[in-house]
């Protein structure tokens, strides 16, 4: 890929994932177009068949998704539309111009039954709409391009768009306690560190277009997990250490937060495949979480520092 080819087309403008993509491919020598609606509008398949054909990129990120899992519940036909018919659209016209796809997916594909972290052969079985329509993206997007790179994240955070982190800390702010599940177990995954995976999996396709290891299925997520709750606290501790409010968070059980959609109880992500095929991996969550705190909240106040020997009599 050179600076006069086609380049990279992220299928995805505003989401938090395009985001950080475009943001994290920008210093690179790729040339990088984003395309969103109306221009590409997943509801409508052709649109997107006809953008890529035009574009004729050498590679196609699709970042766009429905991405409401309660609203998923009432609105099926939609969600699959784009998550499924919208995706496979993507994947047969970037088969068409001869350009691989990486397709976003989740965790949510799995029903969270198994108490180890997934693997991605383990067996799937959605829990709700939202990952039925996305299980069947992936089924979609791999028969209608063989050169495809199914990519599963999870509980996705960010500086972009509206995700937990950016719930908690206006929380925080609003009310003096927060109530969070303690009983679902998954792995807060950062929207740049993400994309930065995805830059470094770009060099080794661009350097090995042929070698058939580099597709599939993977799972890309931050390194260790948590629940809801540990990651709220996280969050709100770090809100604090940088001058903000510190709310009471407190753990509660899914059953006393109803939500329209169920969600799976452990869907943490084993990323060994990554790490032996593209010798790729992510930092843990935690170091994640405060990169993008920073950006939101601003730098963490300094601790005072005082001079160990100060304290100490035998020096
Ligand atoms: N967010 C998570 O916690 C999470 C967890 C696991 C997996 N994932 C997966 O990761 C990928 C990226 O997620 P994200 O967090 O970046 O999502 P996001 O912030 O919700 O963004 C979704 C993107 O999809 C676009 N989109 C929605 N409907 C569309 C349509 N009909 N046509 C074209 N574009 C459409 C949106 O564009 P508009 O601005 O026009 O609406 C937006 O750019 C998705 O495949 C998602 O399933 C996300």
């Amino acid at each position: 890929m050179t600076a006069a080819s086609g380049g990279i087309l992220i299928v995805g403008k505003t989401g938090q994932v395009a985001q950080s993509l475009a943001e994290a491919l920008a210093a690179s020598e790729y040339r990088v177009t984003t395309v969103g609606r109306p221009e590409i509008d997943l509801c409508e398949p052709q649109s997107a068949t006809d953008a890529i054909l035009a574009a004729r990129p050498d590679i196609v990120i699709n970042a766009a998704a429905y991405t409401a899992v309660d609203r998923a519940e009432d609105e099926s036909e939609k969600a699959f539309a784009i998550n499924a018919t919208g995706a496979e659209a993507v994947a047969a016209a970037a088969a068409e111009t001869g350009a691989p796809i990486i397709h976003l997916s989740t965790d949510y594909v799995f029903d969270g039954q198994k108490r180890t972290p997934y693997i991605e052969t383990d067996l799937t079985a959605p829990t709700g709409i939202y990952g039925e329509s996305k299980l069947l993206g992936e089924h979609r997007v791999a028969a209608a391009n063989p050169r495809h790179v199914i990519l599963r994240t999870a509980w996705v955070f960010s500086p972009f768009g509206s995700n937990f982190v950016k719930t908690m800390l206006r929380l925080n702010q609003e009310k003096p306690e927060i109530r969070v599940v303690d009983d679902q177990h998954g792995n807060p995954t950062y929207a740049p560190d993400l994309a930065e995976a995805i830059r470094q999996m770009i060099d080794k396709l661009h350097g090995a277009p042929q070698d058939s290891n580099l597709f599939g299925t993977f799972h890309a997520v931050n390194a260790d997990e948590t629940t809801w709750f540990g990651f709220a606290s996280a969050i709100i501790e770090g809100a604090a250490k940088r001058g903000g409010r510190r709310a009471d968070v407190h753990p509660i059980g899914t059953r006393d937060y109803p939500t329209r959609a169920k969600r799976p109880a452990y869907s943490v992500l084993s990323t060994d495949k990554l790490a032996a095929v593209y010798d790729v991996q992510l930092r843990p969550w935690s170091e994640a979480l405060s990169d993008c705190l920073d950006r939101l909240v601003g730098s963490a106040t300094r601790e005072p520092q005082y001079e160990q020997r100060t304290f100490d009599r035998r020096a």
